[in-house]
Formats: C-alpha cells, sequence, structure tokens
C-alpha cells in the first residue's frame, strides 16, 4: 500500500506472537517491509523458521524465530529476553497468537475452555507483562492486541474463545489507563472473518464461508491485509490520540447479527 511512507517505522523493533502465520505474520511483514526488525513467536519451529527467513531475505531486516508457548510465563520471559538481547530494543508488541475449534457449550470440556483462555488471554498478559517488566515500563512503546467480534452477540460453538476476547478487550482498556501515562500505546483490532487464516479453515468451510460473504454488507470476506493495513495505521504517529480503543475491520458484519444466526443455522 503505498499510503505509508518509506522507513515508516525504521529503528523500531516489534515482537509478534502467532507471527509465523495469518495475521500475525501479515503483521511482521508489513513492519519489517517498512523497516522494523521483528521477532515471530510461535509454539511451533515450523512456523517461525522458515517465516522468519522469508521476511528477513525479503525486506533485508532482521527476523528472529521465537520458539514459545504463549501460556508458559518463563518460555515468554526468556523469549522476551531474547528479543532485548539480540536486537537491543523492543518498541511495539502484537498479540496475535489464538486458539480456535467450534464446540457447543454443552460438550465443551473444563479443559477446552481452559485450553483457550490460557492462550488468548492469559497468553496476551503473560507477553504483555513481560515485555513491560523488560523494555516497555522503561522505555514507553505500543501494544497491539488482536481480538475478535464473536462476543458482541453471543455466538454458538464460540463461547470459550467469546469468553477469552472479551477479556483480551478488557486487558486492552485496563492497561490503556494504567499504561498510558507511561508513553505505552494500547490498542486492539476486532477482526471479522478473515479468508485465508487457520481461524477461516476451522470456523468457515466452503458453503460457511460463502454465506458470510453474503451476509456482509461490504459483501467480501475480509482479507490479512486489511488488518494489516489498520495496524500499520494504529502503530504509526498518525494514530498517536488512540488509545485503549478496540477498532473492528469486520465489512459491517457485527452490526447484522448474522454471525450468532449462521452458526446456529449451522446444526440443523
Ligand atoms: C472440542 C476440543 C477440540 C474440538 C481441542 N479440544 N479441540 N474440544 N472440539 N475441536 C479440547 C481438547 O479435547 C482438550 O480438552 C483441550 O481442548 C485442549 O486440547 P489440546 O489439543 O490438548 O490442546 P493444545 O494442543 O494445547 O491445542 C490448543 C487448541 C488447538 C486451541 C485446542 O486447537 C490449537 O493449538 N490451535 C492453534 C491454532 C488456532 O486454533 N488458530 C485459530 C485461531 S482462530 P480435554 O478435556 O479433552 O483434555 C481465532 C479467530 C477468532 O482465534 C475469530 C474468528 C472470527
Amino acid at each position: 500500500m503505498d499510503v505509508f511512507r518509506e522507513g515508516l517505522f525504521e529503528g523500531r523493533t516489534a515482537l509478534i506472537t502467532g507471527g509465523g502465520t495469518g495475521i500475525g505474520r501479515g503483521i511482521a511483514e508489513a513492519l519489517a517491509a517498512y523497516g522494523a526488525r521483528c521477532a515471530l513467536m510461535s509454539r511451533r519451529a515450523e512456523h517461525v523458521e522458515p517465516a522468519a527467513a522469508d521476511i528477513a531475505g525479503k525486506s533485508g531486516r532482521a527476523c528472529l524465530p521465537l520458539v514459545a508457548d504463549v501460556r508458559q510465563p518463563e518460555q515468554v520471559e526468556a523469549a522476551v529476553a531474547k528479543v532485548v538481547g539480540t536486537l537491543g530494543r523492543l518498541d511495539i508488541v502484537i498479540n496475535a497468537a489464538a486458539g480456535n475449534f467450534l464446540c457447543p457449550a454443552s460438550d465443551l470440556t473444563y479443559n477446552g475452555f481452559g485450553a483457550v483462555i490460557d492462550i488468548d488471554t492469559k497468553g496476551t498478559w503473560n507477553v504483555s507483562k513481560a515485555a513491560y517488566d523488560a523494555w516497555l515500563r522503561e522505555h514507553g512503546g505500543q501494544f497491539l492486541n488482536i481480538s475478535a467480534t464473536l462476543h458482541y452477540g453471543g455466538t454458538p460453538a464460540q463461547l470459550h474463545v467469546s469468553a477469552a476476547k472479551a477479556a483480551v478487550d478488557a486487558l486492552t482498556r485496563n492497561l490503556a489507563v494504567e499504561w498510558g501515562p507511561q508513553g505505552i500505546r494500547v490498542n486492539a483490532i476486532a477482526p471479522g472473518p478473515i479468508a485465508d487464516t487457520e481461524g477461516a479453515r476451522r470456523l468457515f468451510p466452503g458453503p460457511i464461508a460463502e454465506r458470510l460473504q453474503q451476509v456482509t454488507p461490504t459483501r467480501r470476506l475480509g482479507r490479512v491485509e486489511d488488518i494489516v493495513n489498520l495496524s500499520l495505521f494504529l502503530l504509526s504517529d498518525a494514530a498517536s490520540n488512540i488509545h485503549g480503543a478496540i477498532v473492528v475491520s469486520d465489512g459491517g458484519l457485527c452490526l447484522t447479527g448474522s454471525f450468532g444466526a449462521l452458526f446456529e443455522a449451522l446444526k440443523s
């Protein structure tokens, strides 16, 4: 996109959880293309290692692969320490790691609910706290959390994620209030259905994706680049007065209430 200027993020360092795939990877690629040095964190080496090599090759910027589970505070602290130690600073943290599956509440186990809360909610807190303690408390910076719109209504088979993302929104607002005075900007993006992501493969197989497109006011599914462009804007100085916001990018889908109705229809 040529609305952003070359070198926009020159001199900045970003940590992106879930940075090996989907939205996280898209944001990492764009930040690197606009001059940032990046670190990609994932549980899976096979996700982050090739992604980091590819991004470094294309952008000519350092891109560090980090294998760590956002659910494990010790692993997160070690990964954050490696970013600061290797890349010298940490200005931007993108909390994009997430877990999801379709499961009605009646079939959801204690552990199934907990797994998603642990990845999405506790993972966002673990990474935010570790990054704050290691760098942002002293130097300022930015957090950008990837949320969702599922909890704006009630979405069948998505209790676990709705609860987890509602808590991510609460983290976003509370940290904005508490850490804002320390030069830390905290925002979130709430994407609707995004085509060609792991989430889409799990949640919107073929016919559902088609139906979602038909009920979305813009008559299209979201694309990774929609979330990437919004991220670039929110992370840029053009958005310096946007703080504690949860910005929806879903083509107006959540306004229609169709998300829940669609999932309900799946059962019949
Ligand atoms: C019911 C399930 C299940 C399923 C797992 N569980 N899959 N329950 N239906 N399809 C239950 C298991 O039975 C187990 O509970 C518990 O969840 C933990 O499962 P594990 O496989 O041991 O967990 P783990 O290996 O840690 O995997 C975490 C995961 C998995 C979340 C369950 O799906 C994962 O790794 N996902 C990562 C990638 C991902 O999901 N990306 C998409 C994000 S989409 P029991 O009781 O049996 O022990 C997204 C978009 C939201 O966030 C917005 C969309 C618009």
